[in-house]
């Protein structure tokens, strides 16, 4: 048996940060759920499959998730695993705002969603982890040992993406960003499964006013208690 610690919460709020940190300290495995519903969502756009928006195949997304060989390894950065697709590492690629939206078109089916789980279950069979997303406190490891719930105003999160995107020499625009953040909230939250919620045994912590090192603190103390 192994520990699980889960970090939930909308686009922005900090959890991979935390998460990444978290992982090194503890010499747990890192998993970024987001990273899987990226790739599903990028591949699902250059398959077609999400030309029109209206009527969005779930069967036909089922079937292409269901055929990507999916496999993590450990990573070379401590704390972290890389993801292999169909025996391509996966990097930068999918970790726009674009690809975002992709995946969270993607993540509102059940059949993709169940697509995914076995391959996350898993992962806690290895070895500690820490676990970044959206449903993993609730749906993915309901009885982790710590869940924390990340969240912050929409405002505050398009703040903290325009300065990320800015830092690594991309240009940003606030109210497009604002826009994105919004629309990807209501999708997650609304969706009728594995909607993006605290668990009712998570911690709730809001990020708005705190520094990336005060939200580590905090969550740190709580996973030592
Ligand atoms: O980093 P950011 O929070 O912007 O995105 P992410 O965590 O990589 O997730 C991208 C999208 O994947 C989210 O907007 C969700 O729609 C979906 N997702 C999900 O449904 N369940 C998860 N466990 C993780 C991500």
């Amino acid at each position: 048996y192994y520990p699980v610690i889960c970090i939930d919460g909308p686009s922005g709020a900090g959890k991979g940060t935390v998460a990444w940190r978290l992982a090194q300290d503890l010499g747990y495995q890192l998993l970024d759920s987001g990273a899987l519903y990226r790739i599903v969502g990028l591949k699902a756009k250059q398959a077609g499959l999400l030309d029109d928006v209206e009527a969005l195949d779930e069967d036909a997304l089922e079937t292409l998730t269901k055929g990507l060989d999916i496999r993590f390894s450990p990573s070379e950065s401590l704390g972290r695993v890389d993801i292999v697709v169909n025996d391509t590492l996966i990097g930068q690629e999918v970790r726009n705002e674009t690809v975002g939206g992709y995946a969270s078109q993607v993540a509102v089916f059940p059949k993709v969603r169940q697509a995914l789980l076995a391959l996350q279950q898993d992962m806690a069979t290895r070895s500690g982890l820490v676990a970044d997303g959206r449903d993993m406190g609730t749906v993915v490891f309901p009885a982790a040992d710590v869940k924390v719930f990340l969240t912050a105003s929409a405002e505050a999160r398009a703040e903290r993406r325009v300065l990320q995107l800015q830092s690594s020499g991309q240009i940003a625009d606030m109210a497009e960003i604002l826009t994105n953040i919004q629309s990807r909230d209501i999708r997650d939250e609304e969706r009728s499964t594995a909607p993006s919620k605290a668990a009712d045994d998570a911690l709730l912590l809001d990020s708005s006013a705190l520094s990336a090192d005060e939200v580590y603190a905090q969550i740190k103390s709580y996973c030592q208690q």
